[in-house]
């Protein structure tokens, strides 16, 4: 009788986690579908600025600028890849498509070619 319960509550849940697994693709998705064109590496850039100055100034999180397009793109596919160990840029990186990745690398780098 337990057990028939706690069943049915295991498979009651099951459609909840998998709809709010479906609604964040689909935010994903229309995120970077509105993201996409000559804005999208800015607007994913004010993402990082939360943690990375975009001034080039140091907050105790390495500053991102400077770096260049080739070494942020490989670093945010370590990290995506996890071959960096660092959870929060993982989880970020995983949140990127290799467009977007393109994208804000593209942004960012621009970022530190302003700078003297
Ligand atoms: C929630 C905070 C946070 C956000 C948001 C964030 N990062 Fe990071 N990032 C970190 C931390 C922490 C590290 C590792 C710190 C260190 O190495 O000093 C890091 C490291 C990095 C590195 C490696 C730097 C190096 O010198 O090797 C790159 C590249 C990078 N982040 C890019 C980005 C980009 C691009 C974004 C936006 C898409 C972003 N980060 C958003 C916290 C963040």
């Amino acid at each position: 009788m337990t057990g028939k319960l706690r069943n049915s509550r295991v498979f009651s849940m099951r459609p909840v986690v998998g709809s709010v697994i479906a609604t964040g693709l689909v935010l994903l998705g229309g995120q970077s579908g509105a993201a996409a064109g000559p804005d999208q590496g800015a607007q994913l850039a004010a993402t990082c600025a939360s943690c990375h100055r975009l001034d080039g100034g140091g907050t105790g999180i390495s500053s991102i600028i400077g770096l260049g397009e080739e070494r942020l793109t490989s670093a945010l596919l370590a990290y995506r890849a996890s071959e960096s160990p660092n959870h929060i840029m993982h989880a970020i990186a995983l949140s990127l498509s290799d467009e977007e990745i393109a994208s804000v690398a593209r942004y960012v780098a621009a970022q530190g070619s302003n700078q003297p």
